[in-house]
């Protein structure tokens, strides 16, 4: 989630190439097509969508087993039943959201589904009331049916969206075989922030399938993933805390990983997980099915932390507002394609709340006292504890500083016109990088630095102080609370930019894919890849069946 980073990345490769570039390539496209049509025919295409049948297969026995048990516990399976159809439909709406490319309908039916879901179980409230005993069998009877008969038409909706789906990524594939070609032909450096912008928002195939096999575990064996009590670790502050708020599987699991298998006593160690509701079936499995050496884990979803709502966090309120949900949501495909800038803007990413939620650390997990912050595209290399002894001097944030020459100073990155802005910030001052940060959660409260973002994100609301990202609030927020770093514990730019030496990436103790191309995507810097690849974790069965990093 380095978006606030990403404009940097995106934007200096130049602003004229992408409409040249895109005529050329449709060239190239069109001689292409032949020879890509013949690949992805014949490409596996069972991955994309996992084999449903296990899934409801033991599902639908679980129940006919339950059924010499008391009426309660197979209304809590039903109901279990319901709730992972209801998640794995909104996965899959989710899916057709991203996608884009024509499945609005198909958003449409999912959202009908889950909606259906939703109101079976609230029509039959009263069996939840009721106790075992004056339970009306013949009503529960009617519920399983009722049920079923939702899970029969879920697997027919989800077969046919199959078909249109696989058509959608062969499209997208194709696109994004384009634009790896193209990457080739005019080097890296001179590749327009367009191409990679549309790769950067696609889904790629072998995530999406990753996602999918994971929910179909957790629906497959829901008892192997149900929520053990909270053990103290998570509480502990003796221990080493990690927050990471991401919504792709696999980068989550590479920076956990990679975190653990270099730190010196993994136990000491515990992540804090945090994702949307979409992905939250699939993170905990993730985390679940692999040991890592006596690490601690704790994967929630946003919507767990019920005081980031609206009435108090400053970028739920504009997302609500009506005229900047039509400026974010009103991007139709044609036009979008046409300006790259514009199209930034309007990524609904920038104004995620995964990505604003690192504004919220000390109210997240009140008993610590320092927490890592660390974004989902950046690997670990070395035991991080070290970031614990520095001397932070009551400041808040370390970071490592960005700026040389000219660059990378607050000028760049706020309305310095403004007079706001103008009165409060020196357009000199250095610029530090997300990606890597050590807070001191105590120094924070004190200085009461959410306080100071909700004010200051409120003032953005017509986005005349800043533009996009959580950088420039990031920037505002801490500008006289940050700690500068030693830089080798934070080399960024191996997303964009191709010539960062080896011996600099060899000496970090974190890399960060900061820019547009992603590990996990095609279009990745092919000699840094192998960083991140290093800590995929190939022995998990699924991770094999999609066919990552190959
Ligand atoms: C949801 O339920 C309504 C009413 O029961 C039904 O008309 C509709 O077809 C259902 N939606 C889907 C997608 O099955
Ligand atoms: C919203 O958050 C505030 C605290 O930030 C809390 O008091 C309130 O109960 C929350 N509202 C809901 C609906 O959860
Ligand atoms: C695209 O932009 C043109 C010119 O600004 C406008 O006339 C057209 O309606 C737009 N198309 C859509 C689908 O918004
Ligand atoms: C943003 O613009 C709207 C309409 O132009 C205005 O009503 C509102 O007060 C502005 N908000 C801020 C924070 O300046
Ligand atoms: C910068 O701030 C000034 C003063 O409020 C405003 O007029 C101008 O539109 C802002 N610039 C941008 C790019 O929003």
């Amino acid at each position: 989630m380095a978006t606030s980073i990403r404009s940097r990345g995106g934007g200096g490769g130049g602003r004229i190439t992408p409409y040249k570039s895109l005529f050329f390539v449709s060239a190239i496209a069109i001689s292409f097509f032949f020879f890509a049509f013949f690949v992805f025919t014949s490409d596996d295409a069972d991955d994309s969508t996992p084999d449903l049948n296990t899934g409801f297969g033991s599902t639908r026995r679980s129940v006919l087993a339950m059924k010499s048990d008391p009426l309660k516990q197979r209304l809590d399976q039903i109901k279990k039943q319901a709730e992972d159809h209801k998640s794995l439909v909104l996965a899959y709406a989710s899916y057709a959201r991203r996608s884009k490319l024509e499945s609005s309908k198909l958003v449409r039916v999912f959202a009908d589904l889950a909606r259906n879901y939703t109101d079976l179980i609230t029509n039959y409230k009263s069996l939840s009331e009721s106790d075992s005993v004056s339970m009306d069998e013949s009503v529960l009877r009617q519920f399983e049916k009722d049920v079923k008969l939702r899970i029969k038409d879920t697997r027919q909706v989800i077969a046919d969206a199959k078909e249109s789906f696989d058509r959608e990524l062969k499209i997208q594939k194709l696109k994004d075989t384009i634009f790896a070609v193209n990457e080739q032909l005019t080097k890296v450096k001179k590749q327009g922030a367009f191409s990679s912008l549309i790769a950067a928002k696609s889904i790629p195939k072998n995530l999406h399938c990753l996602t999918m096999k994971l929910m179909e575990e957790l629906i497959a064996n829901p008892e192997k993933y149900a929520d053990e009590d909270k053990s103290p670790e998570l509480e502990d502050p003796s221990l080493y805390h990690y927050a990471i708020f991401s919504d792709n599987v696999i980068a989550a699991s590479v920076v956990v990983n990679s975190a653990v298998k270099n730190s010196k006593e993994p136990f000491k160690h515990v992540f804090h997980v945090v994702t949307d509701k979409m992905n939250l079936g699939a993170m905990k499995v993730m985390f679940k099915m692999r040991q890592y050496n006596g690490a601690h884990f704790e994967v929630k979803a946003l919507e767990d932390y019920t005081f980031l709502n609206s009435s108090y966090v400053p970028v739920l309120k504009q997302l609500e507002s009506a005229n900047l949900q039509k400026f974010y949501f009103e991007n139709k495909l044609e036009n979008a394609t046409k300006d790259t800038s514009n199209m930034k803007f309007r990524n609904p990413k920038y104004l995620s709340m995964l990505n604003h939620v690192r504004f919220y650390l000390p109210e997240m997990y009140p008993k610590l006292h320092r927490i890592l912050f660390l974004d989902d595209d950046i690997v670990v290399q070395r035991d991080l504890t070290g970031l614990w002894d520095i001397d932070m001097d009551g400041k808040v944030n370390g970071a490592v500083e960005t700026c040389f020459g000219s660059f990378h100073r607050y000028a760049q990155y706020m309305n310095f016109s403004h007079p706001l802005i103008k009165e409060n910030f020196s357009p000199k001052a250095c610029a530090w990088a997300y990606g890597m940060n050590f807070f001191d959660l105590d120094a924070w409260r004190k200085e009461k630095c959410t306080e100071q973002y909700h004010y200051w994100q409120t003032l953005n609301e017509n986005r005349t102080l800043w533009k996009l990202g959580t950088l420039p609030p990031g920037l505002i927020t801490f500008y006289s609370t940050t700690k500068p770093l030693d830089k080798t514990w934070h080399v960024l730019g191996l997303g964009y930019n191709p010539s960062i030496s080896m011996d600099e990436i060899r000496n970090a103790a974190v890399v960060h894919f900061n820019g547009n191309m992603k590990p996990w995507l095609d279009i990745a810097i092919p000699q840094f890849r192998p960083l991140w690849t290093k800590y995929v974790d190939y022995e998990m069965e699924f991770v094999q069946q999609c066919n990552f990093g190959l």
